[in-house]
């Protein structure tokens, strides 16, 4: 691969499967001989905790994009082999205020990451439930966006806010930024509900919907109180394999 492929996985929305695809679709990754590197771009830090790893005061997302401290400084091995992890803070929910006004404050994140993540494969970005500052540096610093998309109704209408969204990060601040695809997560092929919603995203998006679909899972809820991705917990069950059939669909594309 000439040029790594930074990801962000993105959706306004809460509870739809972003932290969860973040976590297991980068296992998947590694588990496929990716190097990979996820950044906790949430003042949750859902996703640090989800890898078994503790929050500390330095040597965060908050201290990297402050430039207090360089990537090499921050990075934190997990448990899967060539998975890294840069840790969220919760101080990144201040962000917004404390810079509201300073100029180039949508580019901290690109410029954090540029010229330093050249040895990674992949790059992907867990970003918080909104549309906000944070969410706008991480699309500044991505080629390409993943949507997760529960399978609800209203799924559509935040869908289209977010396309807009896109949008209008090309024409103010990053012209390369390209839809990556949308997943649909927590998927039951039994409801008519899911279904439906799967027809009108395929319809709305066309072949950007990825065929891989995550199903509702129970083992995907519990591995992140083991730490661990899924593949590590059950590599069996039906999530594990629905996120690694996911990791060779995002390869090919
Ligand atoms: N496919 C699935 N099957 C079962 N449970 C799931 C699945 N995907 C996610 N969950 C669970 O649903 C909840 C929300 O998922 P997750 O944290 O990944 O969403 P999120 O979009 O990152 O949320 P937030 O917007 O708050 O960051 C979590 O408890 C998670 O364990
Ligand atoms: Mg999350």
């Amino acid at each position: 691969m000439t040029e790594n492929r930074i990801i962000a996985v993105a959706n306004q929305k809460g509870g739809v499967g972003k932290t969860t695809t973040v976590i297991n679709l980068g296992a998947s990754l590694a588990m496929n001989d990716c190097d990979v590197l996820l950044i906790d771009f949430d003042p949750q830090v859902n996703a640090t905790a989800g890898l078994g790893i503790r929050e500390t005061s330095g040597n965060n997302i908050s201290t990297l994009i402050l430039g207090e401290n360089s990537l090499e400084e921050v990075l934190e091995p997990t448990g899967v082999d060539g998975l890294m992890l840069v840790p969220g803070s919760r101080s990144l929910s201040g962000l917004e205020i404390e810079l509201a006004g300073a100029e180039y404050r949508e580019y901290l994140l690109k410029e954090a990451l540029e010229d330093s993540t050249g040895s990674f494969d992949y790059v992907l970005i867990d970003c918080p439930p909104s549309l906000g500052l944070l969410t706008i540096n991480a699309l500044v610093a991505s080629n390409e966006v993943l949507v997760t998309l529960q399978s609800e109704y209203y799924a559509l209408e935040g869908l289209s806010h977010l396309m807009d969204t896109v949008r209008n990060i090309r024409q103010l601040w990053n012209p390369r930024l390209k839809i990556n695809g949308v997943v649909l997560t927590m998927f039951d092929r039994r409801l008519i509900l899911s279904r439906d919603v799967e027809e009108e995203v395929r319809e709305f998006m066309g072949s950007t919907l990825y065929n891989t679909y995550i199903p509702r899972n129970v083992k995907l809820s519990e591995a992140p109180s083991y730490g661990i991705p899924v593949v590590m917990y059950d590599a069996k069950s039906k999530g594990a394999i629905s996120y690694l059939d996911l990791a060779r669909e995002v390869m090919n594309r």
